[in-house]
């Protein structure tokens, strides 16, 4: 099999929570805990959560919320260990697909305003600035940047969205080897509800 054909993006279940948190606890200074992502799978029906595996280990996950016609994007990481090799795009793109699939008219997310990495991301798949939601998290105070973008059915998406998986296609795999230097395995105890979305 080639390191190519060994990224997968599917649906998440519960069995991969282990996976998640590993990655929630080493991206976020106020985790979800697993039994929250455990109550968004099984117990909300608005809710469609992603991961994306390397060789069968979870590198990454998200989410969103299909609200009437938006999709909200709840939470969103990618592994210390795996960053910098497009695995945000492609799991970006799941979930952008699903909520074309889910007839969202645009979707949206609030972000740190600090959180450059994240915002540029956002920025290369057409989300946009419109707005501030002040003090948004709870941890720090810090303001959250809302984010939209232009409608998901008409041709400037569609365009950017298909300009940049035919780029993405045409790149190199991700390497299925982790930079060790930049892992985080810890686990913490369970703390934080999932009062506001992070990304
Ligand atoms: C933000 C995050 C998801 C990006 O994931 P990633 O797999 O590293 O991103 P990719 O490799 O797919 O990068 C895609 C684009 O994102 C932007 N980007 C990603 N990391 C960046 C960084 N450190 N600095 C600047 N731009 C960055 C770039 O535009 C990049 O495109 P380019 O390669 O053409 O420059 C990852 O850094 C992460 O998990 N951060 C912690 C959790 C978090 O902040 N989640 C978002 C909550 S709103």
């Amino acid at each position: 099999m080639s390191a190519r054909a060994s990224l997968k993006v599917r649906p998440m279940g519960v069995g991969d929570l282990p996976g998640v948190q590993i990655i929630e606890h080493a991206s976020f200074s106020t985790p979800w805990p697993a039994h929250a992502y455990r109550q968004e799978l099984e117990g909300n029906r608005l809710a469609h959560y992603l991961v994306a595996t390397l060789n069968r280990a979870i590198v990454a996950y998200g989410g969103i919320w299909v609200m009437v016609d938006e999709a909200h994007i709840t939470t969103f990481a990618v592994h210390p260990g795996f960053r910098r090799r497009g695995i945000g795009e492609r799991l970006l793109l799941g979930l952008l697909d699903l909520s074309i699939a889910r007839l969202a008219r645009e979707a949206t997310l609030e972000v740190r305003l600090s959180n450059l990495a994240a915002r540029r991301l956002y920025e290369k798949y057409g989300f946009r600035p419109v707005g501030i939601r002040p003090r948004y998290y709870s941890d720090d105070g810090e303001d959250a940047l809302i984010m939209t973008t232009p409608p998901l059915a008409e041709p400037e998406m569609r365009d950017r969205i298909a300009e940049l998986r035919a780029a993405l296609d045409a790149g190199p795999a991700p390497s299925p080897t982790a930079d060790a230097s930049d892992i985080g395995d810890a686990m913490v105890p369970e703390d934080a509800e999932p009062s506001e979305a992070r990304s």
